[in-house]
């Protein structure tokens, strides 16, 4: 381990981890060691966690992350829960809507974040069409979450209850999502807040209940007035975790790239913005364009050396 390293696992108060011979794909040899930083203090965050950080009227933070950079960073931050979103479909491959996501795409995605985090509960979120079809199917799918995306977790938009009971009954946890599903973008005539009325309110509600009656062990509360995000908070014995929902709900998440500003086409009213990446992303990449141009860069810190007798041999030689 170098110097520099040692201190900065030091500073950071992180453990060393040493792990032998994998990274194959890297082409590293099998008897190469490879180091590095894993936190050592924080136990795995587990459904019972999030239900007792409930009861005991602790907030719950969650955000989404899609690649392994990320998920280290927050895990190593603290947060309670990872979620693998079908936003990813509109942050990180472009798309207009989440409804191209495939199941490839997420489990591509979700076994680079579950490489990242160790100790935070992670969600994956089935895409589209990946549960509606059929029970059996919604099933299928929910395993490979487990089996092969390194998931703890699966989440799924609507009142789908009957999908909801049997996966759970399969042993595998569910978190619903009710108020703004963008998976039904289309039905819902775009990205609008939900509930706003009396009676749509009072469905919300409902669904929610119905949802944890299944056995949902959270429900995301997405886009909905603030009062009604406290009070269907209250009616639940399992978390709400609230986007664009209020301060009233027993937790909070965001999409990551909003909230470091890292997606530009159009930020929700419900967004923080934490940081402005896109613009340090920016100035970055312009600043290299010109170091480049200027043949600033690379200097000679950045370049390899060879010794003067081999180089004078090179040029007798050539
Ligand atoms: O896909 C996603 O990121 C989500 C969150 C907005 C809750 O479903």
């Amino acid at each position: 381990m170098s110097d520099s390293y040692a201190k900065s696992v030091q500073a950071s108060n992180l453990q060393p981890k040493t792990i032998t011979g994998l990274y194959l794909d890297r082409r590293v040899p099998m008897s190469t060691t490879i180091v590095f930083p894993q936190t050592t203090t924080r136990k795995k965050v587990t459904t019972l966690t999030l239900r007792q950080k409930k009861e005991r009227g602790e907030p719950i933070s969650v955000l989404t992350a899609y690649d392994y950079p990320t998920a280290l960073a927050m895990d190593q931050a603290g947060m309670d829960a990872i979620l693998v979103g079908d936003s990813l479909g509109m942050v990180v491959l472009g798309y207009d809507t989440t409804l191209p996501v495939t199941m490839d795409d997420m489990l591509h995605h979700c076994r680079a974040v579950a490489r990242g985090a160790k100790s935070a509960l992670l969600i994956g979120d089935m895409p589209f069409m990946s549960y509606q079809v059929s029970v059996e199917e919604a099933v299928r799918n929910a395993g490979r979450f487990l089996q092969t995306g390194g998931m703890d977790a699966v989440k799924l938009e609507g009142g789908r209850v009957e999908a909801v009971r049997a996966i759970v009954a399969a042993g595998i946890p569910v978190m619903g999502h009710v108020g703004l599903t963008p998976q039904s973008i289309h039905q819902l005539g775009g990205f609008r807040p939900q509930g706003k009325s009396a009676p749509a309110a009072k469905r919300l509600l409902e669904d929610a209940l119905l949802l944890e009656e299944a056995g949902c062990f959270s429900i995301v509360l997405e886009s909905v007035p603030a009062r009604l995000g406290g009070l269907i908070s209250k009616k639940l014995s399992i978390p709400t975790i609230g986007i664009g929902a209020g301060a009233g709900c027993d937790g909070q998440v965001l999409v990551t790239h909003d909230m470091l500003g890292l997606f530009e086409r159009f930020t929700p009213k419900f967004v923080k913005k934490y940081a402005d990446l896109h613009t340090e992303m920016q100035r970055a990449f312009s600043q290299y364009i010109a170091d480049v141009q200027a043949k600033s860069f690379p200097a000679a810190e950045h370049s390899v050396e060879m010794k003067d007798d081999e180089w004078e041999e090179l040029l007798r030689d050539t």
